[in-house]
């Protein structure tokens, strides 16, 4: 970071990081002692445990002890903001009486603790930030709250100021409530399919109705990521600590299972039985824009085929030394779409990257588009083409 070069693929990113470590705006550190000359530290670690219904607070815990340790040493009012996502709760259970602890400060007296959540989505981080739809805002107390909104007060956004419990609530139920859209739409689709109507037009149709919105109705082979999969998990897990059962939830996540298989079943229906057959997967990341391979659905999609029999040839534009280490799976790595292709008996798009959007590049072969990357109609005239929804 400090030599400007960003350890991630995120679009804007590296030409920013370049220009504030130049300028002096920005310089990492591994210690803690930054939080001596601040008045603000926001933990932004992850909690991806990489199993489903699992939250890992460890590098949480761990930053809030070192924080604690030097707060202890330090005068005057300072915020520790929770940036991560953690489960409703967390910060009054966890967060909060482990820094008193060990800092022996007092929240809400001598230091403040705010849940401060991210609605970034990778590939748009950035515009996400500098344009953000609303800021949410959990105080321990009105002090704490004031300096964080005054923080903020350059961005054109509502501002929602509530309990620490509340916003990490917000942050959960905005991931259920799209993770929801997409298994609603899938859900659609799959009657659809039955009945030959495309469920892009019934996404369009209804999609106009303001209570309803056209985003987030794409439907495909599902959601993945390191975000939406997780946190839904997680708030089915808390309801039924707390004895509910969360049915609508459940289902959310049943759908989405599913949806990879539909695509290996629709290459079976198209090129018949998959054994010893050359399959191309192009895309890999969980979706463009990102080399983030974190519960991509490719990874189901993937084992199945592999099951069946089927050897893969795997092209993804970023993603392929993130798939390297997360596939352990004997696969063969292509350079290029048209690699990948050529010598494919069937052609699955599992993620929609632009490169992947010329109707061209399959002329004459079998296509099973996930993502609707192509149009169908173009496609049909060259190709022969299966959509999973459509
Ligand atoms: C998601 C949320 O969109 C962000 O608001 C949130 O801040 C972020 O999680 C987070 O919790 O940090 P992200 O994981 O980057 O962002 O990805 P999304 O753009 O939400 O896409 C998630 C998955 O849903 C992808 O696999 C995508 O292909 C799929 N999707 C999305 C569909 O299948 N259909 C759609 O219509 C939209």
């Amino acid at each position: 970071i400090n030599r400007g070069i960003s350890p991630i693929y995120e679009e804007g990113l590296g030409d920013l990081l370049c220009s504030c470590v130049n300028g002096g705006s920005l310089r990492a550190s591994t210690g803690y002692e930054e939080a001596e000359n601040t008045g603000i530290t926001f933990i932004c670690v992850g909690t991806y445990s990489g199993s489903e219904g699992g939250t890992d607070l460890s590098q949480i815990e761990d930053a809030v002890r070192n924080i604690g340790t030097l707060l202890s040493r330090k005068q005057g009012f300072h915020i520790v903001a929770i940036k991560s996502t953690v489960a409703p709760g967390t910060t009054e259970r966890m967060v909060i009486p482990l820094l008193e602890q060990v800092s022996g400060k007092k929240v809400g007296k001598d230091i403040g603790v705010a849940v401060n959540p991210e609605f970034l989505e990778e590939g748009r981080a950035l515009r996400c930030f500098l344009k953000p739809d609303r800021i949410v805002i959990g105080e321990s107390d009105r002090k704490t709250g004031d300096i964080l909104e005054g923080l903020y007060s350059g961005f054109p956004a509502p501002v929602i100021r509530t309990g620490l419990a509340t916003a990490e609530m917000i942050k959960y139920a905005a991931n259920a409530f799209l993770s929801t859209k997409v298994s609603f739409i899938n859900e659609i689709g799959n009657i659809c399919s039955k009945l030959g109507i495309d469920a892009y037009d019934v996404a369009d149709g209804i999609g106009c109705d303001p209570r309803i919105g056209r985003k987030f109705l794409n439907a495909g082979i599902g959601f993945g990521g390191s975000c939406l999969p997780k946190d839904l998990h997680k708030l089915v897990a808390t309801a039924d600590e707390l004895g509910y059962r969360p049915r609508l939830l459940e289902s959310v996540i049943d759908v989405n299972r599913d949806q990879p298989s539909r695509m290996v079943e629709a290459a079976e229906g198209a090129i018949g039985d998959l054994k010893g057959k050359a399959v191309a997967v192009l895309g890999l990341a969980f979706k463009p824009d990102t080399d983030d391979m974190r519960d991509a659905p490719s990874i189901r999609v993937i084992a199945s085929l592999l099951d069946k029999g089927a050897s893969v040839r795997a092209y993804d534009p970023k993603a392929m030394e993130a798939a390297r280490r997360t596939i352990d799976k004997q696969i063969e790595y292509c350079e290029s779409a048209r690699q990948a292709i050529d010598k494919a008996d069937c052609v699955l798009i599992v993620t929609e990257w632009d490169e992947f959007r010329d109707e061209a590049l399959y002329n004459g072969r079998v296509v099973i588009d996930g993502r609707r990357a192509l149009d169908p109609e173009k496609a049909r005239a060259i190709c022969d083409y299966y959509g999973i929804c459509w």
